[in-house]
């Protein structure tokens, strides 16, 4: 029986992961549940997964939640971020990591530094703190397995070949909502249309950044601290299908890649039984029904959020965590429909433009870049 922590339980990732769960019964036991502020949809899951711990955002959610189920409350019901890193590093023999946002960082630490297995659907937490949760892995020797479809598709290629042996890394991506329209056209875009994914069904803020492509960018960075690659060893080609998740190309030239359909029970699945697998019900992928999977090469002109995170990413420091934070609030401030849809990108250039740079080897150094750069989103915006 595997104890499974889940941080962002009421969230699309941590939804889809409790599905996995009740799938297997015989195979995992919930024993924390962490979630913000959908505290209904969280008593639903206390009540059925019955875990030993709960974290909510605030103390208004930790009173609404006991209103809610009464006696059937946990004892261990607490809110707040020390909350959240203590029920992260709670013994468990995974710890899903699906939170969304810089905020992930901390818990993802704290989960490692005791030695846990992290399944990490936070991008953010690699982007903003690479530096960090490598150093936390080697202290507190936990690992570390990917939850991000392209991740876990190179990881799954990996697990037959020797990391010397990687020539490159080919992260595949969809194009989103807007492909093949440019970032002028796009001033109208409403939040509906930013938040209709082709392909995938996803929380707001990973939507919207797949239909400008900053999910790419962060997906390149945090592809650059899962695998240990410099910045030209990673790739990335459109494959409007999604189909194939990514690709690994060995030294010898072969490439091997993981394919299916766009559902991400899979690789969650994957992450909370690795290294095993079981028999699963997915829908089986039928390539002749498929008929076609095309692939185009990235016009950067179009994505100006790729460039400007794989720029970040390059220089390395703080770089990527003042890009995320500023994305952050770029992103919301356009679902407020404050923002038109090119200026996200504007925005995040504006405060990147700003920033002289600097190290981010340890958590303030990260927090500092981050609220410096959320500041400075918010008075760029203020001022269009
Ligand atoms: N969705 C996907 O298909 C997908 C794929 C690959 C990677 N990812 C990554 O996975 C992460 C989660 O994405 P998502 O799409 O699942 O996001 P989401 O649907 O927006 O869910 C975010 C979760 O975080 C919780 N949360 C927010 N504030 C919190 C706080 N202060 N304390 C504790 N929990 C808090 C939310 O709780 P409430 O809703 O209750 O407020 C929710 O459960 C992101 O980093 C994303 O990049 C997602």
């Amino acid at each position: 029986m595997r104890r499974v922590t889940i941080l962002g339980s009421t969230g699309s990732i941590g939804t889809q992961a409790l599905e996995v769960i009740a799938a297997y019964p015989e195979e995992f036991a919930v024993v924390g549940l962490a979630a913000g502020r959908r505290v209904e949809l969280l008593a639903e899951q206390v009540r059925r997964y019955r875990p030993e711990r709960v974290v909510v955002a605030g103390p208004e959610e930790a009173a609404a939640l006991q209103a809610l189920l009464g006696p059937e409350t946990p004892t261990d019901t607490a809110w707040g971020e020390e909350a959240l890193s203590a029920a992260a590093a709670a013994p468990a023999e995974v710890v899903l990591v699906a939170v969304v946002g810089a905020r992930g960082l901390v818990p993802t630490l704290a989960a490692l530094e005791a030695g846990r297995t992290v399944a990490l659907a936070n991008k953010e937490s690699l982007v903003c703190g690479g530096e960090l949760v490598h150093a936390a892995l080697a202290r507190g020797g936990g690992r570390l397995v990917p939850v991000d479809s392209e991740h876990s598709a190179i990881f799954q290629c990996l697990q037959g070949a020797a990391p010397g042996e990687v020539r490159r890394i080919i992260l595949t991506a969809s194009g989103g909502p807007f492909r093949g329209r440019r970032p002028d056209e796009l001033r109208e875009v409403t939040p509906e249309a930013a938040l209709a994914h082709p392909t995938w069904r996803m929380g707001r803020r990973v939507t919207v950044d797949s239909a400008t492509l900053m999910n790419k960018g962060l997906e390149v960075i945090e592809a650059h601290w899962l695998f240990g690659l410099a910045f030209d060893r990673i790739q990335v080609v459109i494959h409007p299908e999604s189909i194939v998740h990514s690709l690994l190309e060995l030294v010898d030239g072969s490439v091997l890649a993981q394919l299916g359909w766009p559902d991400m029970r899979l690789p969650i699945q994957y992450a909370l039984l690795y290294p095993q697998r079981r028999p699963g019900e997915r829908r089986p992928l039928n390539l002749a029904a498929v008929g076609q999977l095309t692939f185009a090469p990235v016009e950067w002109a179009a994505y100006p959020c790729l460039r400007l995170a794989v720029q970040a990413g390059a220089a390395g420091g703080s770089w990527p965590a003042v890009l995320n934070a500023a994305d952050e609030v770029a992103v919301e401030a356009f679902l407020e429909g404050r923002l038109p849809f090119p200026e996200i990108a504007s925005v995040v250039e504006a405060v990147l433009d700003r920033w002289g740079g600097g190290k981010a080897g340890t958590l303030e150094e990260v927090a500092s870049a981050d609220r410096w750069a959320r500041r400075q989103a918010v008075e760029v915006i203020g001022q269009r």
